[in-house]
């Protein structure tokens, strides 16, 4: 019997693959396999030979399904270190340059801009795309009637025959998410709503699809010099100079009230922009101080609560700081174009590593 146990073990130790193995157990444990044979001598054994022989065939039992499980395991190990080494690549190498990704220059400013107002304390909110009538025009204070819902080239969606509540529209602007966040957090608010709008538009500046960042602050006091603050350090921040001159024009909103848009001093000495400095003026957004129906439909107390609003066409300040002439190559997806205006993937956009590079 000490011989069998040799035997097998041996040849587990050295079998090569499963099959083997499993050849051996049956060889071994199988129906007539040695060890079951000489288990069945048993019954022909005297009491004393029995209770000699009986515990010691189990145990070699034991020992020789043990020795198996454990070959088995040290197979799979092996195999698998096997496939490791066979399938391992440096995830380290730089990608193929003509594999290479750029970061979209909206995403670029998007993120730049992120980081910006993430300093002064602005969350970032979001709103969806398909937004209804109500959050895009009438809880910011454009009622059915108003010129703005048709000055916007509104895309509406449309409704199943016979059911005419009003139809979802393309959000025309990210000023649905100022109702949003007011809904969802109430005051005070210090958020910016970056994302993309739609407006049936199409020329050198003009895309259907675009993004804007909205911006809101809400609290007891706030008043529009917080909101010419904000905008200042902004815009030296975003364009990287140490000193900017914005100029504040009264306008009109139907959703803030006084409203003003913002244009930045400029030059466009030998057809490259220059913030700054210089004789010319360039509008870069909407702003104003939230109209008291406007906090009152985001369920806020307008004798409580007051704050300021502004929205920037993101589109339109990343061609101003990179150069870019044409909005439409935006949308059209030419890598060469891509590649030229991209970014590095490995180069994120933060205050004390520099926005852009
Ligand atoms: N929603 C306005 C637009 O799209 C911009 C704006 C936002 C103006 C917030 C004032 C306050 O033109």
């Amino acid at each position: 019997m000490s011989d069998l146990r040799e035997t097998y073990l041996k040849a587990i130790a050295g079998a090569g693959d499963e099959a083997t193995l499993e050849a051996l157990r049956v060889q071994a444990l199988g129906k007539k396999g040695e060890i079951s044979l000489a288990m069945r001598e048993l019954g022909r054994m005297s009491a004393e030979e029995r209770q000699e022989a009986g515990p010691r065939l189990n145990a070699l039992k034991d020992e020789i399904n043990s020795a198996l499980a454990a070959k088995k395991q040290g197979l799979a190990d092996a195999a698998l270190d096997e496939r490791l080494r066979g399938e391992w690549l440096d995830v380290t190498l730089p990608a193929r340059p003509r594999r290479q990704g750029t970061i979209h220059p909206v995403s670029q400013v998007t993120e730049e801009v992120t980081a910006i107002f993430a300093d002064m304390g602005f969350a970032v909110a979001e709103g969806p795309q398909i937004e209804s009538d109500w959050y895009n025009f009438d809880a910011l204070n454009i009622p059915g009637h108003h010129p703005a819902r048709a000055e916007m080239d509104t895309f509406y969606t449309h409704r199943a025959d016979g059911d005419d509540r009003p139809p979802h529209v393309l959000r025309t602007h990210t000023s649905p998410v100022q109702i949003r966040a007011m809904q969802m957090q109430g005051a005070p608010i210090r958020v910016i709503a970056p994302g993309r709008v739609y407006r049936a538009d199409y020329d050198q500046t003009h895309t259907p699809m675009f993004h804007q960042v909205e911006g809101l602050a809400i609290d007891r006091d706030i008043s529009m010099a917080n909101l010419k603050w904000v905008l200042e350090e902004f815009v030296k921040a975003f364009f990287e100079v140490d000193a900017v001159d914005l100029r504040f024009r009264a306008s009109h909103f139907p959703f803030t009230e006084p409203s003003a848009e913002v244009d930045i001093r400029c030059s466009w000495e030998g057809g490259t922009l220059k913030v700054g400095e210089g004789d010319d003026w360039l509008e870069i957004l909407g702003s104003g101080m939230v109209h008291p129906h406007v906090l009152r439909a985001g369920g806020i107390d307008p004798e409580q609560w007051q704050g300021f609003a502004f929205g920037m066409g993101i589109d339109r300040i990343a061609m101003l700081k990179y150069g870019i002439p044409d909005l439409r190559a935006f949308f059209d997806s030419d890598l060469r174009w891509l590649r030229h205006y991209g970014f590095s993937a490995l180069d994120q956009p933060t205050l004390h590593g520099g926005l852009s590079r």
